[in-house]
């Protein structure tokens, strides 16, 4: 079976060959600092979505999981309150927990008296080709009904092609606190590019993280298979396919540490022993000493107040939210 309805975005806005030069410009930054990062768009290879994918199934890693029990309680509420619309699912992922508010939806087209042609059409964006491709496909199997395409490319891409014209009201969505790898100013940005891509009477629904003790924290990101330390090493290999590179993985550790002042888990790979690492497609060369470390995720922790007014100073209005009983993770549906 094909894929019919895949859109690639990158041909949009520019070469392959410029979105490449534009990525690795990011690299050189991140390893040519005094503190060295990167940006973690680079776990997203295919294999990085797949050990994402074994991440969210782990003992400790309780986010996908909890909000997964939210959606499982909510979605049919959400659905009501929002009625048909265009959703619009920003790092779709697998789509695994979108299960929960497309049957919602489908369920609310369902009991409309009229048959109404596209009642609802789903929208997933992310940047792994690999996984975009299953999921529509298995999407399309399963909800024949449903209008559905998915588009190729970042978020910025995906919120810049989608514009505001749609005819219909639109959900966008963000879940699996995707936003806490975002620092605060990289938030702020984010939310203004969502709120842009709607109009009024629009919605936006965002799952978040919520505050809570470390040791919990660190447990569901120092994993006790290492699967976390796969994922974060990943990049590594990323880097030295996309740029011909040498790292070699055998020389770095991964360590997650909760930093309770700025409320985040960051996740670094500590260099074993000094060495160079080259990439030769960027021309860079990198020196690493014994204990230094590549920052490559944050990934913060919120609380819902701040959350509220960071998406009222970006226009968009908190109208519900809903946690689970331990208050670990919070879905909050907002209006323009
Ligand atoms: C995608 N993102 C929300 C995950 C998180 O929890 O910050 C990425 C992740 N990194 C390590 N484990 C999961």
């Amino acid at each position: 079976m094909t894929v019919k309805h895949l859109k690639i975005l990158h041909q949009h806005n520019s070469s392959i060959n410029q979105t490449f030069e534009k990525d690795g410009e990011d690299v050189i930054q991140g390893l040519t600092k005094k503190t060295k990062s990167l940006p973690p768009k680079y776990f997203y290879d295919d294999r990085g979505s797949e050990l994402f994918e074994k991440i969210c199934d782990l003992p400790e890693y309780y986010p996908t999981r909890t909000e997964a029990w939210i959606l499982n309680e909510y979605a049919d509420e959400i659905a009501t309150i929002t009625g048909s619309c265009e959703l619009v699912e920003l790092g779709s992922g697998s789509s695994t927990k979108t299960h929960f508010l497309l049957n919602a939806y489908q369920k609310a087209a369902n009991l409309l008296t009229e048959s109404i042609p596209d009642a609802f059409s789903y929208i997933p964006i992310d940047v792994s080709g690999g996984i975009l491709k299953t999921s529509v496909l298995h999407l399309q199997q399963k909800y024949p009904d449903l209008s559905i395409e998915g588009l190729l490319g970042t978020y910025d891409e995906a919120l810049l092609y989608l514009g505001k014209n749609h005819q219909r009201s639109r959900m966008i969505f963000f879940l699996g606190s995707s936003i806490g790898n975002f620092n605060a100013e990289e938030c702020n940005d984010f939310l203004g590019r969502v709120s842009h891509a709607l109009t009024k009477g629009d919605y936006f629904l965002l799952g978040i993280d919520l505050q809570k003790p470390k040791a919990i924290l660190e447990a569901a990101y120092n994993d006790s298979q290492g699967v976390t330390a796969a994922f974060n090493l990943n990049m590594l290999s990323h880097l030295n396919w996309r740029f011909q590179g040498n790292f070699d993985l055998d020389l770095f550790t991964h360590q997650a540490i909760y930093n309770e002042i700025d409320h985040q888990i960051e996740m670094y790979l500590y260099a074993r022993s000094p060495h160079q690492v080259s990439l030769d497609i960027l021309d860079l060369k990198v020196q690493f000493e014994t204990g230094e470390s590549i920052l490559t995720e944050i990934s913060r922790k919120f609380d819902l107040e701040t959350v509220k007014a960071q998406l009222r100073s970006q226009g968009l209005q908190t109208i519900k939210i809903w946690t689970d009983p331990q208050k670990w993770f919070g879905l909050v549906l907002c209006q323009v």
